[in-house]
């Protein structure tokens, strides 16, 4: 029977519980963390202080701030210590319905761990730089997605005024703030919020880089999906004056990523590659003066969207472990 012409992104897909359904894996359970598996907060939580209490010369565990809900904001720093060091910092989870992102960070911490001391580019990396890695940013919107909405975005936080909740944490950074692609509307999926960093989670990172700036030399945001990756600007269609480097940068690594399963990306900056959209981390970054920034924008182009399956989490967090590499060595080879 021949298909009818529908967009697959949406779930129109003929049985919406089996699709959720499909995210996960029946295997047998085995012991030690499930990696290709999409994890809950508490089990995230949980692995935070296992990884760093496990791998005490290379991981160590800091909280940057708490959630509006109230839970501590966990990020881990991984490399091997040393003074001076440079760094890269790392976060997943902006969005909370995009599963996948979280599932890289814990993949990449474990990576790290497992290969250092037999990886040459890996035991170069975490010899010479610390990765901050911030698992879930925003942890009350990713547990709303498995108690309640699936397709949840935003942060919890209450809208004085409104009774719709939530701001979306990527347009709530001071960087053309709510100009463009952004709503002033709280009942909005991309709501600005009340004023840059409103959100408790957009501050305590901004304040964790702010604080780290003369340390940190690339900020890496993973989100899902589409398959890109992004550099700077979002809030304009100016290029930044580092768009020939980043450019080539970013050409090096999606080739990189597609030597392993062929997945194809596409690069380019923000605003003409997905669309023009103010208040991203991206570009605050960026304008704070970390010349490598850079979100990617993780599988598929939407035959499942933010319901990735969990057999694809393994062969996307692959792929992806190589483009970080990629550009953590780009990077080391750089220093500014
Ligand atoms: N899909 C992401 C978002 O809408 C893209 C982020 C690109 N960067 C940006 N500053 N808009 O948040
Ligand atoms: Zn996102």
């Amino acid at each position: 029977m021949e298909l009818p012409l529908i967009p697959t992104n949406i779930i129109l897909i003929d049985n919406l519980q089996n699709v959720l359904n499909g995210q996960f894996n029946n295997r047998v359970r085995s012991t030690g963390y499930q990696y290709e598996k999409y994890n809950n907060w508490e089990k995230i939580e949980a692995w935070t202080a296992d990884i760093a209490n496990e791998n005490p010369g290379l991981v160590s565990r800091l909280q940057i701030g708490t959630t509006f809900e109230g839970r501590p904001m966990y990020l881990l720093k991984v490399g091997k210590p040393s003074a001076n060091k440079k760094a890269i910092f790392m976060d997943c989870g902006f969005h909370a319905r995009e599963w996948i992102s979280p599932a890289f960070c814990q993949w990449f911490v474990r990576e790290a761990v497992r290969t250092y001391g037999k990886e040459t580019i890996m035991t170069q990396l975490l010899d010479n730089l610390d990765f901050y890695v911030l698992p879930v940013l925003n942890i009350d919107g990713y547990v709303y997605t498995w108690t309640n909405n699936r397709m949840w975005r935003k942060t919890r936080s209450v809208n004085a005024g409104s009774s719709c909740i939530g701001t979306d944490p990527n347009r709530n950074f001071n960087a053309g703030w709510c100009s463009v692609g952004a709503s002033g509307r709280p009942c909005d999926d991309t709501f600005c919020g009340t004023k840059p960093e409103s959100e408790k989670e957009t501050k305590a990172l901004a304040d964790f880089i702010r604080g780290n700036l003369s340390t940190i030399k690339a900020y890496l945001t993973i989100h899902s999906y589409s398959q890109l990756l992004l550099y700077p600007y979002s809030y304009t269609y100016d290029v930044t004056k580092d768009n020939v480097e980043l450019h080539a940068i970013s050409k090096a690594a999606v080739k990189e990523l597609a030597t392993l399963h062929g997945t194809k990306y596409t690069y380019g900056p923000g605003a003409s590659t997905i669309y023009p959209a103010a208040g991203g981390s991206d570009d605050w970054a960026y304008d704070q003066g970390i010349k490598y920034s850079f979100t990617f924008e993780l599988r598929d182009t939407g035959r499942y969207g933010f319901v990735l399956p969990e057999s694809q989490i393994k062969p996307t967090c692959e792929e992806t472990l190589i483009a970080v590499k990629y550009i953590a060595s780009y990077v080391l080879e750089h220093l500014y």
